[in-house]
């Protein structure tokens, strides 16, 4: 298990060569005691990629949701059906996508919006949805997209933040908490694929400087 915390360390420059990478971040971190370092670009996402979004987005759920989700649910999950709901989402004026890539493959992203909740308020801002690949949970990339997001949202002068994280999500609540955001109290409980399952609302209350 990779453990960034303990030891880790990120290093972030602008990229001044690509114009549409809007930052080049490497992550050093420490897995089974060996050093690695993951060199990955941030830019924000267009509908061009709504495809490749829903592709990393099925995959993470079908890693990621074995606890939450039955197995035929997610085995037999469609990536058209999630490019529709992307392409949506990606038209939205107040929705931002941000993709990590190396190499120009998708490594993670995550998206920004306004609070969604019924009765927030206008400064509510929302971290929609953060995901990585399998293959680089632990490396720290989910780390550095989370700052991103966070950099975002107080820039366009949302506080609070918030972020719905399903109840079984260990992993995402471990995650959100070492990164400082707390369940605030809000509960919420949603059908998906014929399931009823619980979403916890974790809150980042405190302006952190992002980095
Ligand atoms: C949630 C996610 C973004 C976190 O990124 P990550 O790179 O995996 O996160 P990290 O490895 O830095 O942190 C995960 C923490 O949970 C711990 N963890 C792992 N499995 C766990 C489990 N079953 N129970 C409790 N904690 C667990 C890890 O040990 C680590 O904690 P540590 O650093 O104190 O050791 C990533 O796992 C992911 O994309 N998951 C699928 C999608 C998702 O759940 N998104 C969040 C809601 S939108």
């Amino acid at each position: 298990m990779a453990t960034p915390s303990q030891g880790s360390h990120a290093r972030t420059r602008k990229a001044c060569a690509a114009p549409q990478v809007l930052e080049t971040t490497s992550v050093r971190g420490v897995s089974s005691g060996r050093i690695h370092s993951v060199e990955f670009s941030i830019r924000q996402a267009t509908q061009a990629d709504a495809d490749r979004i829903a592709e990393l987005h099925v995959q993470a759920w079908q890693w990621a949701y074995r606890d939450v989700f039955p197995d035929e649910f997610l085995d037999t999950m469609k990536v058209g059906n999630r490019a529709l709901l992307w392409r949506a989402a990606l038209e939205t004026p107040a929705m931002r996508v941000w993709l990590a890539e190396r190499d120009g493959a998708l490594l993670g992203f995550t998206s920004t919006n306004p609070s969604r909740d019924p009765g927030a308020g206008t400064s509510t801002g929302e971290l929609g949805a953060l995901y990585v690949r399998k293959e680089i949970a632990g490396s720290g990339i989910a780390a550095a997209l989370l700052a991103w997001a966070t950099k975002d949202l107080h820039a366009r002068g949302f506080q609070p933040l918030t972020a719905w994280v399903f109840e079984k999500n260990q992993r995402a609540r471990r995650f959100f908490e070492k990164h400082g955001w707390t369940t605030d109290g809000e509960v919420k409980v949603e059908t998906i694929g014929g399931k009823s399952v619980r979403e916890l609302r974790h809150s980042l209350q405190v302006r952190r400087s992002a980095g």
